[in-house]
């Protein structure tokens, strides 16, 4: 099959092109090779390259940012996922989107289910709600929509990355102790998303690692693997912190953990990993291309 991924130098766009497959020829368009304010060129590109499925990895996700660059959020998290979801729908092709936790308020204390109400905190969350409803009104029998949540890589910026550089460079650090959500490793994320076109998933789902963390456990996590592997050489003080010490121009919900069930049902052959599992993996890769430099 061949799969188109809208995004190219992103951490999910990363690690499909990464993910070997006999089966798929995956082709990464970043945003030189696709224009997707025109429907018209959208559904060109899909035709030229002879789509048979669509991964949508591409998104504004810089979710602070969002709040006073609203257009700009809005053209590429809704607007954009009209256009690929019209020119998949024309060209009778599966598409594969990918939203997020932010759509949700927080407050619900138990695991958000797909199908729960919405209500997100911020401009970034608002407009990929906005994407979610495009594509349930424009080609439902055909699109699935995978929310994921604290995505990172060893491609791009992400936690993990930001925190082993503040680890190294830093006395101490002060980290969030009170939004709860779950870290999710980019690899399983690709994962799940080839899967979910070769079993012609549809509908709304979620797919984490599973387990649960606040910012600070993911912290003392990262700090802890990191020193064991020698990606640091010391070790220093991480101070649990409430949201209201660290204000950002954008809200976020203070717990977003999802349930995956309706996932795990559908896809009973994904495997679903402790991110505890997950993040000792995604660091030992990093160790890895840290020695091959
Ligand atoms: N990161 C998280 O913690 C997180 C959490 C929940 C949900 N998600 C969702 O997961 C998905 C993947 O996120 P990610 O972390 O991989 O994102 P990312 O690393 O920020 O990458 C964003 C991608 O969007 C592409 N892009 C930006 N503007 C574009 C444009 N005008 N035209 C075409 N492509 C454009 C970039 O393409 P170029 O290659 O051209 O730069 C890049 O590949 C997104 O839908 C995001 O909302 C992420």
């Amino acid at each position: 099959m061949k799969i188109l991924v809208i995004g190219k130098s992103g951490q999910l766009a990363w690690e499909l092109s990464q993910l070997s497959s006999t089966k798929h020829e995956t082709l990464c368009l970043g945003r030189n090779d696709i224009n997707l304010t025109e429907v018209s060129s959208v559904l060109e590109v899909l035709k030229n390259h002879n789509a048979e499925a669509v991964i949508n990895a591409s998104a504004y996700t810089a979710v602070d940012n969002a709040e006073s660059d609203v257009e700009s959020a809005y053209s590429l998290n809704a607007h954009a996922v009209e256009n690929l979801a019209k020119a998949c729908k024309t060209r009778f092709v599966p598409f594969i989107h990918i939203s997020t936790d932010f759509v949700f308020h927080g407050d619900k204390g138990s695991p958000y289910l797909p199908d729960d109400d919405i209500q997100p905190l911020g401009v970034y969350g608002a407009s990929k709600a906005d994407g979610e409803q495009f594509i349930t009104q424009t080609y439902p029998e055909h699109s699935a929509i995978i929310r994921t949540s604290w995505v990172y890589s060893i491609h791009g910026n992400n936690f993990v990355k930001t925190m082993l550089n503040l680890m190294s460079t830093k006395e101490e650090l002060s980290i969030i102790s009170d939004q709860i959500g779950s870290p999710t490793y980019a690899t399983g994320l690709a994962q799940a998303c080839l899967t979910s076109i070769e079993n012609k998933l549809t509908g709304i789902h979620h797919y984490t690692d599973t387990g649960v963390a606040s910012w600070f456990d993911f912290a003392i996590a990262i700090q802890s693997i990191g020193f064991e592997l020698g990606l640091l050489d010391k070790k220093i003080p991480i101070k649990p912190i409430l949201t209201s010490q660290y204000p950002t121009p954008a809200k976020r919900p203070h717990y977003s953990v999802l349930d995956k069930t309706s996932l795990m049902e559908a896809l009973p052959q994904l495997p679903f990993i402790h991110w505890q599992t997950q993040l000792q993996l995604m660091m030992t890769a990093l160790k890895a291309a840290q020695l091959k430099l």
